[in-house]
């Protein structure tokens, strides 16, 4: 377990799964995800699976929260995670969502990313830790900027959603940087 301010990470269960096939269906939440296509349990476990062979550092990880705040019950409310290493270059991307809609505005996202960054660069030691955002999700990218990521650039037209393109912007932190 991972604790951060009301915020914790733990390893993804099986009894996880119908909520993860849940939201990835919502289509609110998958709008600032890549994922398109109606997704199945089936699918979801064929994921675990390949999620539980790839080395600890790199699983998908679940979020808790404490609404009521310290002491108070924790509820699972999503998923979160670092991908495509490179550990010569000690970097990776970061991704993130929080499911449960009715949770969000409220900081956890951002204290989920403040505890992902001092997880990466703390315990991982990485260098660099980037993730990207869909230019027509502002609520994300204000959320990283509050998490201490730095635009680096836009990647024009990379997205095709709801017959438009979508510009996406990369982001990072860099360990100097890093408080
Ligand atoms: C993106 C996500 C993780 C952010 O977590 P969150 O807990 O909702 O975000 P926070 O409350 O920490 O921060 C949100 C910030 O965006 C602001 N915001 C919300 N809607 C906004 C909008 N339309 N325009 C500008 N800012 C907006 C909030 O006011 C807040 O900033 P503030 O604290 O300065 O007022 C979460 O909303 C989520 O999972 N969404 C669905 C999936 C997704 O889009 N994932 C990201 C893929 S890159």
């Amino acid at each position: 377990m991972i604790y951060g301010k009301n915020v914790r990470l733990r390893a993804v269960e099986k009894e996880d799964l119908p909520n993860f096939v849940a939201w990835l269906n919502d289509p609110e939440v998958r709008r600032g995800l890549s994922v398109h296509i109606p997704f199945s349990l089936t699918a979801e476990e064929k994921w675990f699976e390949e999620n539980e062979k790839k080395s600890p550092n790199e699983r998908t990880l679940a979020i808790e929260i404490q609404p009521e705040g310290q002491g108070g019950e924790w509820v699972f409310v999503g998923g979160c995670g670092f991908f495509d290493f490179d550990w010569q270059v000690r970097q990776a991307e970061i991704g993130i969502y929080i499911g449960e809609k009715k949770y969000w505005n409220q900081g956890f996202g951002t204290h989920v990313m403040r505890l992902l960054l001092k997880h990466g660069f703390e315990t991982l030691n990485l260098n660099r830790i980037s993730l990207r955002v869909h230019e027509d999700n502002p609520r994300a990218a204000r959320s990283y900027e509050k998490a201490g990521f730095i635009k680096e650039g836009v990647l024009r037209q990379a997205r095709f959603y709801g017959g438009e393109y979508i510009d996406v912007r990369l982001m990072s932190v860099l360990r100097s940087e890093w408080k």
